[in-house]
């Protein structure tokens, strides 16, 4: 056993999460995380929160798009409530340590752990997968790396990356063992709320997406009012009523899809939501949910536009968010280069 990993290991109470800033935030994106990741802020967790621009590259991104998309991001963090002074808010590129980690990492996954990540297997259905990028394929190994160079013991996640925050688990686990260590946390996937998975408002059988080629499917975080309340009334959905328990909604998906939204914006459950609006159909429905949704999502995104107006404060904010990031992240990819036998420079 290395000389630093004999030590136990405590790990403080973390939070760590990522957004691809790959233009087009969601509904989906702010109420499977963002939303939550203002949740977490407080004094129970330090909270570090990432616009992961080395992730969004896997795919081809056009240089001027990406820089825009980047700091758009950021400008959706801060107006949706996460608070620079108190979170750390970075883009992933200014701090190297991601890269570095997610390199070892490379060395710790094996092939067949990224094989058989669902989110290759659709990225690439029906698609020459030797075209696609070897970053692609090598993704989730960036991505532990993302989580683990801070010791981060929670991950606040939509439902989709359930499996990536698995194979998170299995590299700590697998380099904890090689090693003979106790140095990386199995970290806890943070998968809760009405809303971690928001469907397409035009099919409640697909995820709500930015890459769905129908703009009606989705709610943008940069929707004016008018825009989220015509893409509210023209959702799909079916000629019956609410039912009086969520049981009722089992094989009614695009029911279900509005209920859950409609939950997660008012931040109550989804069976509060049915009990209060038990026996009404979407005649009365739809436009209560329109209401609440303008409330919550249009002030967002007249926030979103004033800050986008001065992108010097938001590289600002990056730079020194990236700043802070780095006290935590170089000591431990060191202590990780130490424990693999690296030789150091000299002191
Ligand atoms: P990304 O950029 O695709 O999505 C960002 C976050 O939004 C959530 N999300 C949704 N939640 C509910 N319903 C939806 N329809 C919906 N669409 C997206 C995602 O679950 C995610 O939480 N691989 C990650 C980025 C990443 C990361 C990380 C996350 C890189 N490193 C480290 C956590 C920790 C991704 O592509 O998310």
């Amino acid at each position: 056993m290395s000389e630093a990993g004999a030590t136990p290991t405590s790990f403080t109470p973390r939070v760590f999460s990522g957004i691809q800033p790959s233009g087009g935030l969601t509904l989906g994106n702010y109420l499977g995380a963002i939303k939550r990741f203002v949740d977490m802020q407080g004094p129970e967790f330090e909270t570090i929160y990432c616009m992961v621009d080395l992730h969004a590259i896997t795919v081809w991104q056009d240089p001027e798009a990406l820089t825009r998309n980047t700091r758009e991001l950021c400008a959706g963090f801060i107006a949706a409530g996460i608070d620079p002074t108190q979170s750390i808010l970075f883009n992933q590129s200014q701090v190297p340590e991601h890269a570095q980690l997610g390199w070892l990492f490379s060395c710790v996954a094996r092939m067949g752990w990224m094989g058989r990540m669902t989110q290759w297997k659709d990225k690439t259905a029906g698609k020459n997968a030797e075209a696609a990028s070897l970053g692609l394929f090598a993704y989730p190994a960036l991505m532990a790396a993302d989580i683990l160079v801070y010791h981060a013991t929670h991950v606040p996640v939509g439902e989709d990356q359930k499996q990536h925050l698995e194979l998170t688990r299995d590299i700590a686990a697998k380099f904890n063992h090689d090693y003979g260590v106790d140095f990386f946390p199995l970290t806890e996937p943070v998968i809760e709320g009405a809303a971690t998975r928001v469907m397409s408002l035009r099919d409640g059988s697909k995820k709500m997406s930015k890459s769905d080629p129908s703009d009606m499917s989705r709610i943008n975080m940069t929707d004016d009012a008018d825009a989220i309340a015509k893409k509210i009334r023209k959702a799909k959905t079916d000629p019956e009523p609410l039912p009086e328990t969520l049981d009722g909604l089992k094989e009614r998906p695009e029911a279900r899809n509005l209920v859950n939204i409609y939950a997660a914006l008012a931040d109550q459950s989804a069976e509060q939501v049915i009990s209060d609006h038990a026996g009404q159909q979407f005649g009365q429905f739809k436009p209560a949910l329109v209401d609440l949704a303008v409330d919550r999502l249009a002030p967002i995104s007249t926030e979103m536009a004033r800050l986008m107006n001065d992108p010097a404060e938001i590289d600002r904010i990056l730079g020194a968010g990236a700043a802070r990031a780095r006290e935590i992240t170089a000591p431990i990819l060191r202590k990780t280069y130490d424990i693999v036998g690296m030789v150091p420079p000299p002191a």
